[in-house]
């Protein structure tokens, strides 16, 4: 029996496709093993997103040599967004690497292990022009809970960003097969699905016949075993009201929002070409907060953007006050070769993004506090999803709001359980509780 491994780096939307690769390695004999020493496949599904995101994944390949001298018919994979960004570049750089996989051809995974079983060879196929997403079927990792790709690709170009240079350009799912997957979901016990998109807003626009984001929520809508509807990323220039009525009026949409500002001062924003005004982005919210009922919202914010003053950075802490987001992501710009940003003039010491990044997340912790502090003495449904990072006995779920919840652990409990939660304490982070139904 041949046996892999899959590290996965980055975001969702590569966890997804982790699933999607895992499902076609099982078609054609291999089995997950724990024990990465005892693989006879070894695949990095990697992000390029970020400088440190890279040089931990070069870092892995580095230390995986010594399995590849130890066993010679241990086949290395690279996938996903550097392996699109590096291309052959990867095999220079670690010559012991079979396979360099990019983000349009997944599909074709078998066949590459295969012909370098026949060859010996290296085997590259970083193609971008395929106009249409293959259905692939996953192997999923939960028992309630699974990722929905609704879209490939991102045509934003935010200046500081690699993601449309190695995701190339949006490409939507059919309505009907998004449907079709999430019935067949509901069917099979799964509860909880997460519709992934770089811009989920500009989900079916390519279609050019009208269908919109809107579109797809209203007819995701009432699909039987589907409790909760989550999404990720919107967008605050294509984000319109029409999808906010839309999401405020399914009846399994939860009540998250996570709409990345990064950064509260125009001129910055202008720069990093977002195409909206912190203004535009407050009234947006606004409506947000009127049709989706005590919806929690997060974002993600950049620190130290080539040009960043002390005034714009003052701006964006003005902006965590004004705004109050249950939780921010909060990041250090990182310079991306190949992208506009890394050539602009007046980059940002390193340590002046430093104590940004501290004023930020200082600020935001009381924030976060504050807002959680409420939900102290008030119930909540959340999904259990299991034991903590903690300890055994501590197990966890979400809220709508995607609010962590510790419990101590009930064996009358398991995985996927809707339950009603008393919360008991509420910190920064999560909330301490009680099963109560
Ligand atoms: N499509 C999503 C997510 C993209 S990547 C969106 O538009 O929000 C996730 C986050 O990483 C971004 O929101 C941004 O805050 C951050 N990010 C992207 N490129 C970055 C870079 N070069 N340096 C630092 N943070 C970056
Ligand atoms: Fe990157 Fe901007 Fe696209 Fe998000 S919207 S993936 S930040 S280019
Ligand atoms: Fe990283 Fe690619 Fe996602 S660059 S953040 S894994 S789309």
């Amino acid at each position: 029996m041949k046996s892999y491994y899959i590290y996965t780096y980055g975001c969702q939307m590569n966890t997804a496709d982790s699933e999607r690769l895992a499902h076609q390695l099982e078609q054609v004999g291999y089995l997950p093993t724990e024990e990465v020493e005892a693989a006879d496949l070894i695949l990095l599904n990697t992000c390029a997103v970020r400088e440190t995101a890279e040089t931990k994944v070069f870092g892995r390949i580095g230390e995986l040599k010594r399995l590849k001298e130890k066993n010679k018919n241990l086949i290395l994979a690279i996938t996903g967004c550097m392996a699109q960004k590096n291309q052959a570049e990867m095999f220079k750089r670690a010559p012991h690497v079979d396979i360099v996989l990019g983000t349009h051809n997944i599909q074709h995974i078998n066949e590459m292990i295969a012909e370098v079983q026949r060859t010996h060879k290296h085997q590259i196929n970083v193609d971008m022009d395929n106009t249409v997403l293959p259905e692939l079927q996953a192997k999923p990792n939960g028992t309630f809970f699974a990722w929905v790709p609704i879209m490939n690709g991102c045509n934003k170009f935010c200046t500081y960003c690699i993601v449309p240079h190695v995701r190339g350009r949006e490409i939507s799912r059919p309505v009907e097969a998004i449907v079709k997957e999430v019935t067949e979901l509901g069917q099979q016990g799964f509860k909880e699905i997460t519709l992934l998109g770089q811009n989920v807003n500009s989900y079916g626009l390519d279609f050019k016949d009208g269908t919109d984001f809107g579109t797809l929520i209203t007819a995701l809508d009432g699909i039987p075993g589907i409790e909760r509807i989550r999404y990720m990323t919107s967008h605050p220039q294509d984000m319109t009201k029409s999808m906010i009525d839309a999401l405020g009026s399914s009846s399994n949409v939860v009540t998250h929002l996570h709409l990345p500002i990064q950064s509260g001062s125009n001129r910055i924003l202008q720069k990093m070409n977002r195409h909206y005004t912190v203004d535009h982005y407050k009234a947006l919210l606004q409506y947000c907060r009127e049709k989706i009922k005590d919806v929690v919202v997060t974002t993600d914010i950049i620190v130290g953007f080539p040009g960043e003053t002390e005034e714009d950075f003052q701006d964006t802490l003005q902006l965590l006050k004004d705004v109050r987001y249950d939780m921010a992501y909060t990041f250090i710009y990182s310079k991306r070769s190949g992208t506009p940003a890394a050539t602009m003039d007046e980059q940002v010491p390193e340590e002046v993004k430093r104590v940004r990044l501290q004023q930020l997340m200082d600020i935001q912790n009381e924030i976060s506090l504050d807002l959680n502090k409420p939900m102290e003495g008030h119930n909540f449904d959340i999904i259990v999803e299991g034991p903590s990072q903690r300890d055994e006995n501590t197990w966890f779920g979400r809220t709508s709001g995607n609010k962590m919840v510790l419990f101590p652990k009930d064996d009358s409990l398991k995985v996927g359980d809707t339950v009603t939660a008393h919360i008991d304490r509420a910190q920064t982070w999560v909330c301490y509780g009680s099963i109560i139904k």
